[in-house]
């Protein structure tokens, strides 16, 4: 849209909801442009978009198409706004980012809105701006400002960026007027207008920050090329402007093919899916503006505080004074260490604190329109605990289980209300961890999984719906992985060596480092509560029972896999633990070898892709997708490689079915072989 006032033209960008650069709306712009320039009457020009965005950036559908690369491409369009014969102003309010942003810097001038957000996510999509941000950008606001929005991908406002550099001005109010005002200071002055591209940069000083950042990088950083692109990119912004411009340019495009673009592109897609329900279950949710929570345990807290910082209110109720105690004093530390980290203000802190109460008393459940359920994982405690809960709460609550690994039908079964019992399982650090699955009962209702999962969107979490299975889709997932890793163990890897190498993949821990920190004795008194029901014919490895025994429960007690000296873990497995190690293996009648780290990588993704293949089949996951996003948010699956279907895909067929006979082989007696078939071509 064009519009002319008092002499200055006004081109709105209008590709509802958020201005995405696809190629009709970059068509338009260069049109605007051009009749702008043309008209006689117009002194300078404003860029502007809509209150909620300047530009969200790349039209993301157009991503891999010819479209993106048609003619006007983004950076034809940046190149034509800063040759203007007039002047052009960025006018920013709501989101102006990727694409979004680096039209702006095409601009002779930019006015922000206090609380616009402005930012360079292109790194979470495993790319680097690709059309003159990383050459722009440094010349307004200094190289390690630059950096530190393109490496962390994470958006800032216009208030925090007021003294950057990169606005004219930053305003409460009226960006648009603002900027007009800013377009006809500079046609007053004439040409040659401010350009980005003219600034000056100390060649010395880009190069020491780029080989600091460099240095810098983490290892998991490491594994995905763009961060390397990214410094490649801003070390350029060293050279002539051009020179730069056609270096990020390259770089860019060899990032695009990559596994790690393709693959977090994927996840980018598949998280919004994975959000939204079947259309089996669409009805409209139930309110939940208050909820209780039940035992203030490790769980429980972290549920309250998420529920907290979401704006609800929060009842905590216990069966023990002291224990509510403990539960309510854990909420207050973390939010002293919050505040006093600078990360909540004082009064956002004690807002969110008053709206917790504590209790012992069950009639008090009546003002909760969903209680969640986090006491001992114990089905005869539960049971009561629901059965209490069914008492209480008024007509239509939601009420939850977040059990980890318990059928919730004899839970629900529990009350004279299956229909309003669900799962919602959370992750620990509760307050922290995105993923949230939300499980559906046999007899659970449609609104009451809606419900669930709008809570889950309420919390800012990542809620997925997953079948009522024996750990559902990740504790099952994990636990065929964790398997598989033991069995490694007997065949000659140390726990450090199947560590390192899931690490050296890119894994946030290693298997056997994860069970030191949650404890070996969660996964010990399931396996005394299984021993009962095992087939001895089975496959079964007893290195972490011997290890419990040992009194080796992991870090809380010095010492599980590894030995921890000041709370450090000791990178090699001491003689004790290879001791029973070998034990182990030779029980089994195995001559230790050394497992090359592929192999160990392999055959620990490939139990996961076959336990994939049989959850789908069963129907746990409703998805494949939904199984990949379960593994990132939840159990550090990098999510540069996507998730294990996501993984396996990638592979060739017959290889992988060829892998996975051995693997079915090697594990012997009682190992189902899943079938790739639906999962892969879904
Ligand atoms: P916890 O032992 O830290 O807390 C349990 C709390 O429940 C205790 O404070 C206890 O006093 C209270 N409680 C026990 N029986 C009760 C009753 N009848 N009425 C009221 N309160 C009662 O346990 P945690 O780790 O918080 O686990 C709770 C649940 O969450 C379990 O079902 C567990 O499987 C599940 N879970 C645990 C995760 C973890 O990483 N710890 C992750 C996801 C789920």
């Amino acid at each position: 849209m064009l519009d002319i006032r008092n002499g200055i033209a006004v081109i709105t960008l209008d590709n509802p909801p958020v201005n995405s650069l696809g190629h009709a709306l970059r068509e338009r712009i260069v049109q605007h442009l051009d009749a702008a320039e043309a008209d006689s009457t117009v002194r300078g020009i404003v860029l502007a978009g809509s209150e909620k965005a300047f530009s969200a950036g790349a039209d993301v559908t157009e991503f891999g198409t010819p479209r993106q690369l048609q003619e006007p491409i983004l950076r034809t369009v940046i190149a034509r706004l800063e040759a203007s014969s007039k002047p052009v102003v960025a006018a920013i309010s709501g989101v102006a980012l990727g694409g979004g942003l680096e039209l702006a810097l095409g601009c002779h001038g930019r006015i922000a809105q206090e609380k616009a957000r402005i930012g360079l996510p292109e790194i979470t999509l495993g790319l680097i701006p690709g059309s003159g941000a990383t050459q722009r950008l440094p010349r307004l606001v200094g190289i390690a400002v630059a950096h530190g929005l393109m490496s962390s991908g994470q958006p800032q406002s216009g208030r925090q960026l007021a003294t950057s550099g990169l606005f004219d001005d930053v305003v409460a109010g009226d960006v648009i007027g603002a900027a007009a005002a800013r377009a006809a200071v500079l046609a007053e002055k004439g040409a040659p207008y401010p350009r980005a591209r003219d600034g000056e940069l100390d060649a010395a000083e880009v190069q020491s920050t780029v080989a600091a950042q460099r240095a810098k990088l983490t290892a998991r950083q490491k594994l995905q090329p763009a961060y390397g692109a990214l410094l490649d990119a801003l070390a350029a912004s060293a050279l002539p402007f051009d020179e730069g411009l056609q270096k990020e340019r390259e770089l860019f495009l060899a990032l695009v093919p990559t596994n790690a673009a393709q693959a977090l592109r994927y996840q980018f897609k598949v998280e919004r899916e994975a959000t939204k329900l079947p259309p089996a279950f669409q009805a409209p949710g139930r309110e939940v503006r208050s909820i209780a929570v039940i035992g203030a345990g490790t769980m429980g807290s972290g549920i309250a505080i998420s529920a907290l910082d979401a704006g609800l209110a929060v009842l905590l109720l216990e069966q023990d004074g002291a224990a509510l105690e403990r539960g309510r004093q854990r909420i207050a530390d973390h939010y002293r260490e919050r505040v006093a980290a600078g990360k909540l203000s004082t009064d956002a802190a004690s807002s969110n604190e008053a709206r917790l109460q504590t209790s012992l008393e069950w009639e008090r459940l009546q003002q909760a329109d969903l209680v969640i359920e986090a006491v001992f994982e114990d089905m005869t405690v539960k049971q009561e605990v629901f059965r209490r809960i069914d008492a209480h709460a008024r007509p239509g609550a939601v009420l939850a289980t977040n059990t980890s690994y318990l059928d919730i039908d004899p839970i629900a079964a529990a009350t004279a209300r299956p229909q309003d019992v669900l799962g919602l399982h959370f992750f620990s650090p509760a307050n922290v961890m995105k993923l949230l699955e939300v499980v559906r009962g046999a007899k659970t209702a449609p609104d009451v999984l809606v419900t669930g999962m709008a809570l889950g969107a309420t919390l800012k979490k990542m809620p997925v719906l997953t079948g009522n299975a024996f750990g559902f889709i990740g504790n099952r997932i994990y636990n065929a992985y964790r398997r598989q890793c033991e069995f490694m163990l007997e065949d000659g890897a140390w726990p450090e060596d199947v560590d390192n190498a899931l690490t050296g993949l890119g894994f946030a821990m290693g298997p056997f480092a994860v069970a030191d920190l949650s404890g070996l004795d969660i996964a010990w008194r399931m396996r005394k509560a299984q021993a009962a029901t095992r087939d001895s014919r089975e496959r079964y490895v007893s290195i972490l029972d011997q290890l419990c025994e040992a009194g080796r429960l992991g870090r809380k007690t010095g010492a599980g896999y590894y030995a921890y000296v000041d709370g450090k873990q000791v990178k090699t497995t001491d003689a004790a633990v290879r001791d029973v190690i070998q034990q182990a293996s030779s029980q089994r009648g195995i001559t230790r070898r050394t497992l090359a780290l592929e192999e160990i990588q392999r055959r620990a993704l490939l139990a996961m892709v076959n336990e994939a293949a049989l959850l789908f089949a069963e129907g746990v996951a409703s998805r494949p997708s939904d199984i990949d996003v379960v593994l990132v948010q939840g159990y550090g699956f990098p999510r540069w490689e996507g998730g294990p279907v996501f993984w396996a895909r990638q592979q060739d067929r017959t290889q992988l079915e060829h892998d996975l006979q051995r693997l079915a082989e090697k594990a012997g007696f009682g190992f189902t072989l899943g079938d790739l078939a639906p999962l892969l071509s879904t």
